[in-house]
């Protein structure tokens, strides 16, 4: 334990720096491929009723246990989850919270690099000119190490170093450099979105494409959007919904434990919490079906994005469609899209190095300094793996077993700690104090029974998948 020392700078400060832990590439990559693969509009129920019934429930959790633990000088997981309860075992818990930031981070900052590589392809203009295939080339010769043929050797691991340096050195500053980040980083997105996302809704019903003249940026839309009923009775559509509200909320891993400890004991954490999530989702449900979806619907057609959807489909195409607009829109364009995932990377990627630094300075009072670089060794050490690797398929494991499945092994083991060890009366009261608003008191009862049923039945029925 060691004294409070830092504290967010405003309330603005605070709500951005959290909206941006949330608002990552999983809201702009992630959610439109686990929206198309699980049958468009079927996927979106399920979706909306799993942010209600846990993702909602598990931000008044997290939120209200960082405030609780860090009222008695904690910054980090193991050391907030072990003042909730007596015993060891709850630290420990924490403690595996802790490298599921680091194994995340290792596969995230992966694409962040490649963000920051493809704005840079875009104002030099390397894919003027370039015809669908051969910037699907340039995607599959990027993330081949060994036959990289993109101009810079090794371009992939000189960008993975570059991004990790940069989070570091942004780490290394503590607080006040994620709120910054987070202050510049997130206006800059929306506004990039709303640009990309009006582009996408006037392609239009008119083929925009010579190569498939009735291609239809409404088509994807429409995929997305009209609601399939008869979806409700499949569990990997369930499954598959959960899972994108616990990585895009960032639920599960800790790192809003470790940004609510910096909260003042009266600070609000109902409202906050629900403004954080709720903007995240807009972002995800609003913003992240209106601009890769439509826009390559709209050029190439809905059945080509079914048959292709995957992380890497915005990489292999958008810069292609770009081109469509014209060589300077097309620089534009490219930084604007490249750009906002950029932001919305390093927010999110900022957050996942907090819970390690919280940690080693809760336990051996380090310095943000050997907090922060220690982190970045270890995302390294962890990370070069994924890029040498990435062809064959190590990166898809890292986001299955770290992204995916500790995220909810996590999350139940914590609302349990809430609900049962902690104790709902204590907890609830929690949550409710210094509330500016009044939560319905159906969520104690949410919180009580429905959260944690529901997280148990989602592990059990992904068991058959780990075998
Ligand atoms: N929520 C982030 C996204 O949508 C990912 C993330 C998960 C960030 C867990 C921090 C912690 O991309």
């Amino acid at each position: 334990m060691s004294t409070k020392t830092e504290s967010w700078g405003s309330r603005v400060g605070l709500i951005l720096a959290m909206a941006g832990n949330a608002v990552g590439l999983g809201n702009f990559l992630r959610f439109p491929v686990q929206a198309v693969q699980n049958g468009g509009g079927a996927f979106i129920i399920p979706y909306l009723v799993c942010f209600l019934v846990m993702g909602i429930p598990l931000l008044f959790i997290e939120w209200s246990s960082g405030r609780f633990g860090g009222r008695s000088g904690n910054h980090s997981t193991p050391y907030i989850l072990d003042s909730m309860a007596k015993g060891r075992l709850w630290k420990y818990i924490g403690v595996f919270g802790i490298f599921t930031n680091i194994a995340v981070a290792a596969y995230y900052c992966y694409i962040e690099s490649w963000t920051m590589s493809y704005v840079y392809h875009s104002i030099v203009g390397t894919f003027s000119d370039m015809s669908q295939a051969q910037v699907a080339g340039f995607f599959e010769s990027y993330t081949d190490i060994a036959e990289s043929t993109t101009g810079i050797p090794y371009e992939a691991v000189i960008f993975y170093i570059i991004c990790l340096l940069l989070n570091t050195f942004i780490l290394s500053k503590g607080l006040g450099g994620i709120e910054k980040v987070a202050k510049i980083g997130m206006p800059l997105l929306i506004s990039f979105g709303v640009i990309l996302a009006i582009r996408g809704l006037t392609l239009g019903t008119s083929g925009a494409s010579d190569i498939f003249p009735d291609a239809n940026a409404w088509d994807g839309l429409n995929f997305l959007w009209t609601p399939q009923f008869d979806s409700l009775t499949s569990p990997k559509v369930w499954l598959a919904a959960a899972g994108q509200i616990f990585f895009t909320l960032s639920v599960g891993m800790g790192t809003i434990h470790c940004y609510a400890a910096y909260l003042k004991s009266k600070d609000d954490i109902a409202l906050n919490a629900v403004s954080a999530g709720f903007m995240n989702e807009f972002v995800e449900v609003v913003l992240g079906s209106l601009i890769v979806i439509p826009i390559a619907a709209g050029y190439l057609g809905l059945d080509w994005v079914i048959q292709n959807a995957g992380f890497g489909m915005a990489f292999q195409t958008m810069p292609y469609l770009f081109q469509q607009w014209g060589s300077s829109l097309a620089i534009i364009a490219g930084v604007c899209w490249f750009g906002l995932l950029f932001f919305a990377g390093i927010t999110s990627s900022l957050a996942m190095g907090t819970p390690w630094m919280g940690f080693m300075k809760d336990e051996f009072n380090w310095s943000k300094n050997k907090g922060a670089w220690s982190f970045g060794g270890l995302v390294l050490i962890m990370g070069l793996p994924t890029v040498i690797f990435y062809k064959e398929g190590l990166f898809d494991q890292y986001d299955y077993w770290a992204g995916t499945v500790s995220l909810v092994v996590f999350a139940f083991l914590e609302t349990v700690l809430f609900s049962y060890i902690f104790g709902i009366k204590k907890g609830w009261a929690e949550i409710n104090s210094g509330a500016d608003i009044k939560i319905p008191r159906i969520y104690k009862y949410i919180i009580l029974i429905v959260t944690p049923s529901l997280l148990a039945w989602v592990l059990i029925s992904s068991i058959p998948d780990w075998i």
